[in-house]
């Protein structure tokens, strides 16, 4: 059996009807389902604005020319994809990377040091994989220290903690709607505005006439193929938690695992373990594909100012994700559930 590490299975028959719809109306850009999925998105937050833009890494530039960073520091964790220190870069920002926790988010421990060490203009956790950064203490800091709080939630469409979803905790967040994100257009992203005195800069921001600006909209095409992804992250989320569970629970005391904040919405599930190259090797030997996230630390990759950073490093050695996606059958599950034990145990 083959398992591979993605599959894309958003083109139902309700896309493809909108699609056509799309064609047979004309109006390419800039229409009905651009505002559509702005305004449910909107409301699925429960936040003040939703505009969406071409990508996540768009999301988060945006996100930061808004906070006025330039010239200032921006904290993000060390383990994340590139996009989220390469916006601080762009925008002018210094990024100052900080470790993560048993949680693969921000480490609170660090935060206030460096909060009152440095000159920061915000703060930028990453939900990542799906799992809340801990909102609660990291808000009450940045309170404190007058920094803004920009979320990256670009792999965390529907994860909640306290009731407050993803995005609707800091100032402004980012999303990202890339082809295997767990809300989907292809490419796409979004800037999800909670601060209500943020709204009108990230709409001039976006909109040509007030100062020279980059023209970052998506088509209708893509809107159309996120709404109908929105409209199915509830059961597409149950499915993947179900599938979380089964992993774990047959996993237990053989890796180690991301420990749980909140609602995880398991865009990505992780393993951890001192052999995971081989391990990697033996799966796809039995054609099951994995991926390594990350096989670098932020600040290594840009030569940015960082804390210590023992525990990513750890995590740069020794994670791995299996296969995650709602139309993962109970059959592919259980391949890959029998062929990792029996890999665990030869080890
Ligand atoms: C944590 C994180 N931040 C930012 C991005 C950038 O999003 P995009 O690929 O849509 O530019 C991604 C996704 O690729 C991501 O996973």
């Amino acid at each position: 059996m083959q398992v591979p590490f993605f599959r894309f299975d958003g083109i139902t028959d309700e896309v493809v009807e909108s699609l056509n719809e799309i064609i047979s109306s004309g109006r390419l850009t800039r229409g009905k389902y651009t505002h559509l999925f702005e305004e449910e998105f909107k409301n699925f937050l429960g936040v003040e604005l939703v505009k969406t833009v071409n990508s996540g890494t768009t999301a988060l530039y945006v996100s930061l020319r808004a906070l006025n960073v330039e010239g200032r520091y921006v904290i993000v964790p060390a383990l994340s994809f590139m996009a989220t220190i390469d916006a601080v870069i762009l925008a002018g920002g210094k990024p100052l990377v900080l470790d993560v926790d048993e949680t693969y988010t921000l480490d609170i421990n660090q935060l206030e040091d460096a909060l009152k060490r440095y000159d920061v203009a915000a703060i930028l956790p990453v939900h990542l994989f799906g799992n809340m950064a801990d909102m609660p203490s990291l808000t009450e800091l940045a309170q404190k220290y007058g920094a803004y709080v920009l979320e990256d939630a670009a792999q965390a469409h529907g994860a909640h903690y306290e009731g407050i979803k993803a995005g609707a905790w800091g100032d402004i967040a980012a999303f990202s709607f890339y082809a295997t994100k767990n809300v989907a257009m292809g490419e796409g992203g979004a800037v999800a505005v909670k601060n209500i005195y943020l709204v009108k800069r990230v709409k001039q921001l976006l909109d040509f006439g007030e100062e020279p600006a980059f023209n970052f909209r998506l088509s209708e095409f893509q809107s159309a193929v996120g709404l109908h992804s929105l409209r199915r992250i509830e059961e597409n989320t149950r499915r993947r938690r179900a599938i979380a569970k089964k992993y774990s629970e047959n996993f237990k005391g053989l890796f180690g695992f991301q420990r749980e904040r909140g609602y995880h919405v398991y865009h990505v599930y992780s393993l951890r373990h001192s052999q995971r190259d081989l391990i990697i090797r033996e799966l796809q030997d039995r054609g099951i594909s994995t991926k390594v996230y990350y096989s670098y630390l932020l600040h290594e990759l840009r030569g940015a100012e960082h804390f210590p950073t023992p525990f990513a490093e750890k995590l740069k050695n020794e994670l791995f994700a299996l296969p995650m996606y709602p139309s993962l059958t109970d059959k592919e599950v259980n391949y890959v559930i029998q062929n990792l034990l029996e890999v665990v145990e030869k080890l």
